[in-house]
């Protein structure tokens, strides 16, 4: 593969559950040391890093991370099981809604979309309101040129594909805990034309999705899955504040999960009927 002048890399996880298995500690630590060995230029965790949002899984996920900390690599945004028990979430973005991170070639716009109710763990689904609104807009508007503007959260911004029968029940009887993000579609258009990846998690089958907004810009919508249950994590190659190509997927396992070579969502697939 030929590096583009300036190329940067940029990995995304989600959904690593610490606490919830011992296996999901080792993969965790596995896909660090994968990606200290590849020099990865930065690293996103886009929520659910516990299993239960207790403080010595908080602990656990810190020093696995701290290499990736310690060199300024590393940007988190919380998910819905970091509310829980201790609410390890709090630690993750000092109660603020919106944080704009700013690393070489990146401008990264991080929303916490959890909410109390997510305290209950059953009540899974997230909450922006207005005023996140706004600040997001803010966040967008000043993004400097030349850098790669993500947006990271936790929940999903459209529909995605129930999974699961705990889903697919609560799908039917209209229970919001499976559904994406109510003010979503507001957020993706605000995200469109200002905005070139779209970083969350929270589901745990990977999906992803492209819209092109008038001005010619591409988003990229990408949902991490659960890494530790995959076993992988994408990276993306990036410069001059443009993604160069498709992302590629690391694998710890050498039977790679067949989720992680699925087709993008069709976008008539992504909206309610
Ligand atoms: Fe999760
Ligand atoms: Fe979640």
């Amino acid at each position: 593969m030929t590096a583009y002048p300036g190329e940067q890399t940029l990995a995304h996880l989600s959904d690593l559950h610490l606490g919830r298995r011992r296996a999901d500690h080792l993969a965790a630590r596995r896909l660090v040391e994968q990606l200290l060995v590849e020099g990865i230029g930065h690293v996103v965790v886009t929520g659910d890093l516990t299993a239960h949002g207790r403080r010595a899984e908080w602990e656990d996920f810190c020093a696995l991370f701290a290499p990736l900390e310690r060199t300024g690599r590393l940007t988190l945004v919380p998910g819905n099981h970091d509310r829980g028990t201790d609410d390890a979430a709090s630690q993750m973005m000092k109660g603020e809604r919106v944080r704009v991170r700013q690393r070489p070639g990146l401008y990264l716009v991080r929303v916490d979309s959890t909410a109390p109710h997510n305290r209950a763990p059953f009540r899974s689904h997230g909450e922006v309101c207005a005023a996140t609104l706004a600040a997001v807009d803010q966040a967008l508007g000043e993004a400097p040129p030349g850098s790669l503007v993500g947006l990271l959260l936790h929940h999903h911004l459209t529909r995605l594909p129930v999974e699961g029968l705990g889903e697919w029940f609560a799908d039917t009887i209209g229970w919001p805990h499976a559904s994406e993000l109510k003010l979503g579609h507001r957020l993706l258009a605000l995200a469109l034309g200002r905005c070139d990846l779209g970083l969350h998690g929270h589901r745990h089958v990977p999906r992803h999705f492209e819209a092109i907004a008038p001005n010619g810009r591409t988003l990229d919508v990408h949902n991490a899955g659960s890494s530790t249950e995959l076993q992988a994590c994408r990276v993306f190659r990036h410069a001059g504040g443009r993604l160069l190509a498709p992302p590629r997927w690391v694998h710890l396992s050498p039977r790679p999960s067949r989720w992680t070579s699925a087709a993008p969502v069709p976008l008539a697939a992504l909206s309610r009927p």
